[in-house]
């Protein structure tokens, strides 16, 4: 592993140091807070933000002082932006609301969720210390196999828990895990931000549940990129991509590709981990494989299955390839066959203007039989162009 060289391209202009009279777990210098006019406000009557901890898309990440604990807590506010757009706003409350609900180690904690009069919505966190595991693999490229496992298996069981309470994440990856402990030798994981999960049980139909491609577009499973119903397996295509990106230091499809990066999630198998790693378990490359199948029936079949998995991978040593039985196709060939005409249309157009050549592609019609199915197969697999253009996360 590369030496510890920190290479965040924020500055950081004000480092909070522990203070004399405060719990000594309160606030070290893990913490790098960007000045901020929000600096010094109370908020709710209790919370004092100490300062700007990150800015997202939408969002602004601060660390705060609670009147009434101990600890130092996170204050995620949606801007005013975002704030005055109902289904954003709404959005977020409801994934604030799911993550409360949630009592994982491997899941960041949500205290409460305030929603103030005529003012951004705002959620309270316990207050982590260490990095995303983006800033991680940002420095280090790459992450060890067996440190790749043993925090994979954390995140697979978060998700477990959250898939056996109805919710969807939705937004896995790199930014959304969060690496605990010193820099570089973490010593856990939790996932964070279900600012966009879906809560199936719901019988109301939530501002989650409208037809809008949400996500991030290089983690996107083909049902999420076409907008149609979506499950467990969606997260299962993300976290697939995940553990790709954190054992190659690449993506199988990434935004070099600009628009055509939906079409190759759609339509391209993604390239063997062992193309770019010459040491892969071969049971660990099988099971990335089969989380990011395109017909959600070729992948894992849920959280769960696939947790056992990676437990069995991490109980036995490295294994072989002639020791390893591969897990049958259950559609053959595996193709992502969308579920309603709207979909069919994005995806038609999708491969009428891709880049890639995928203009000559049919698109399985949901009539379609399997003699049309295996027609598409033999249509010119994207494989080769996509194995060319791996680029850096
Ligand atoms: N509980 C926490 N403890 C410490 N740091 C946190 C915590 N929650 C978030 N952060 C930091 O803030 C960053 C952004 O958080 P998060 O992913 O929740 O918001 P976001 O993606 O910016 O929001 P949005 O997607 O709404 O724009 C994280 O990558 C992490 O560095
Ligand atoms: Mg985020």
């Amino acid at each position: 592993m590369k030496p510890m060289v920190s290479r965040k391209r924020k500055h950081f202009h004000h480092i909070v140091r522990p203070r004399a009279h405060t719990h000594p777990t309160f606030v070290s210098d893990t913490y790098r807070l960007q000045p901020s006019p929000c600096t010094g406000r109370m908020l709710g009557g209790r919370y004092e933000i100490l300062g700007l901890l990150d800015r997202g898309g939408s969002s602004e990440v601060y660390l705060a002082k609670d009147a009434l604990g101990e600890l130092p807590v996170i204050v995620k506010m949606l801007t005013e932006v975002a704030a005055a757009d109902t289904q954003h706003r709404e959005r977020f409350i409801v994934g604030a609301r799911l993550t409360m609900a949630l009592d994982h180690p491997a899941i960041v904690r949500v205290l409460s969720v305030e929603t103030p009069f005529g003012a951004p919505p705002y959620m309270i966190m316990e207050a982590l210390q260490g990095e995303s595991l983006a800033q991680y693999l940002d420095r280090e490229n790459t992450m060890s196999q067996s440190m790749t496992l043993a925090l994979a298996r954390q995140i697979a069981s978060g998700l477990v828990a959250a898939h056996g309470a109805g919710i969807i994440h939705r937004d896995i990856k790199p930014a959304n895990l969060f690496l605990l402990g010193p820099q570089g030798s973490p010593s856990g994981i939790k996932i964070i931000d279900f600012g966009l999960s879906k809560d199936l049980f719901s019988i109301v139909s939530g501002p989650a549940s409208v037809n809008l491609v949400l996500g991030t577009a290089q983690y996107m499973a083909p049902e999420q990129v076409l907008a149609d119903p979506i499950d467990g397996r969606t997260d299962i295509y993300a976290f697939g991509i995940v553990l790709f990106g954190m054992l190659t230091g690449v993506l199988p499809f990434d935004l070099n590709l600009g628009p055509d990066l939906f079409c190759h999630q759609l339509f391209s198998p993604a390239p063997p981990p062992s193309w770019l790693l010459e040491d892969i378990d071969c049971r660990l490359e099988q099971l990335i494989l089969r989380c990011v199948r395109k017909h959600p029936d070729n992948r894992f079949d849920s959280m769960q299955s696939l947790l056992d998995e990676l437990i069995a991978i991490e109980s036995h040593p490295l294994a072989r390839s002639n020791e390893v039985s591969v897990p049958l196709l259950r559609r053959h060939p595996d193709l992502y066959v969308p579920q309603n005409s709207e979909g069919r249309g994005v995806a038609q157009n999708l491969a009428r203007f891709s880049r890639s050549g995928a203009a000559t592609m049919h698109i399985p019609q949901l009539s379609d039989g399997l003699d049309d199915l295996l027609d598409v197969a033999e249509v010119e697999p994207m494989r080769e162009r996509s194995g060319t253009r791996l680029s850096r996360r």
